[in-house]
């Protein structure tokens, strides 16, 4: 078998129900990104990839076609693995460039749907003869220890602008804990969003054709399902809005009116006044000092940092920082005359 999937979702884990215990019952309400994630939703983020407005998809891609030699023979890996997964569609660049270069073996995919990984990895084995496949269908939170030490050249991938998904510290805390699963000849490639022109950032994440407001509603379908709740997502207004402070796009979910809801499997009512609003996501945006800075934090030394033409995207090539060399004291112990 070519194509192996092992999941560790499920059980009393449950990081939903989690989720929405501790993310509703704030003061100011907030439910993370990680679930707008179902079948419904990885195919509207698929359409929002498509979109005019939807410029990163296009600029990473970019990178990628005109830079993945140059990642291949700079890595030297046999093992790619994909945080955030996706359908592959950039991580198939990725995986033609190390084919190519005559050392790929591996390919791990991470992500929350089991479907997708089993469908896409069926049909990356097809395309890539010879190709192993280890999906992992979990959470990166809390499941990258299941990746274990790596015997050959590891790239781990986080593309799609996803670890801008983190707070500042919760980001620099993962880049660490992804740092120490490189092992001495690993690199890891994130893909960030770059601070630029806001109306650009923000029409990005609000397009005319109401695909990303369908996408940001579908979170409350996911938990409605989920947890036997009531939402009723007609009833929320699709916002988001470039936070200059922080420079992090954040949508949210705003009540068109006062509502009462219940979550049954929680045992659980939460109150909405009208207007009250729920964040749904931050997408932080990246200037090439935030970047450095975070690298150096999470003990990465930057390789290089990759762009588009048009400087919207970036791709930053990072290895772990060399350990200082152990000095032996046995030589400095002085000799008796
Ligand atoms: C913005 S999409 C990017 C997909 C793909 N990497 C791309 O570049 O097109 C984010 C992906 O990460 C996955 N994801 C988000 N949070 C996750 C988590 N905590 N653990 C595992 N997968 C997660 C989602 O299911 C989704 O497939």
């Amino acid at each position: 078998m070519t194509l192996t999937v092992r999941s560790f979702l499920g059980g009393d884990e449950g990081s939903l129900a989690e989720d929405v215990l501790d993310g509703l019952t704030r003061p100011f309400k907030e439910l993370p990104p990680k679930h707008f994630y179902d079948a419904a939703g990885a195919e509207l983020f698929d359409r929002i990839c498509d979109l005019p407005e939807y410029y990163p998809t296009r600029a990473e891609r970019a990178i990628l076609e005109a830079r993945s030699d140059d990642i291949a023979a700079l890595t030297g890996a046999a093992e790619l693995v994909a945080l955030g997964s996706g359908t592959a569609a950039k991580s198939r660049l990725l995986l033609s460039a190390l084919a190519a270069a005559g050392t790929l073996r591996r390919y791990v995919p991470v992500d929350m749907t089991e479907e997708m990984i089993r469908t896409t990895g069926a049909a990356l084995c097809a395309d890539y003869p010879g190709l192993q496949v280890r999906g992992i269908v979990g959470d990166f939170e809390r499941h990258l220890d299941r990746l274990g030490v790596p015997l050959e050249p590891r790239l781990v991938a986080m593309l799609g602008g996803t670890i801008g998904n983190f707070t500042p510290g919760a980001r620099r805390r993962f880049l660490r804990h992804v740092g120490r699963l490189l092992g001495p000849r690993g690199t890891v490639l994130v893909g960030v969003d770059l601070v630029k022109d806001p109306a650009r950032i923000e029409a990005a994440y609000d397009d005319a054709a109401g695909i990303t407001a369908r996408f940001n509603r579908n979170i409350l379908r996911v938990v409605n399902r989920a947890l036997r709740a009531d939402f009723e997502p007609e009833q929320f207004e699709h916002v988001a809005f470039f936070d200059r402070e922080h420079e992090w796009i954040e949508m949210r979910l705003r009540a068109q009116r006062r509502m009462t809801v219940r979550i049954a499997d929680l045992g659980l009512t939460v109150e909405f006044a009208k207007r009250e609003e729920l964040r749904t996501e931050i997408s932080a945006k990246f200037t090439p000092r935030r970047l450095a800075a975070d690298l150096a934090a999470a003990r990465l030394e930057p390789v290089e940092l990759l762009t588009d033409p048009e400087g919207l995207f970036g791709l930053a090539l990072a290895r772990p920082v060399a350990a200082p060399q152990a000095t032996s004291t046995r030589h400095a112990v002085a000799i008796p005359a």
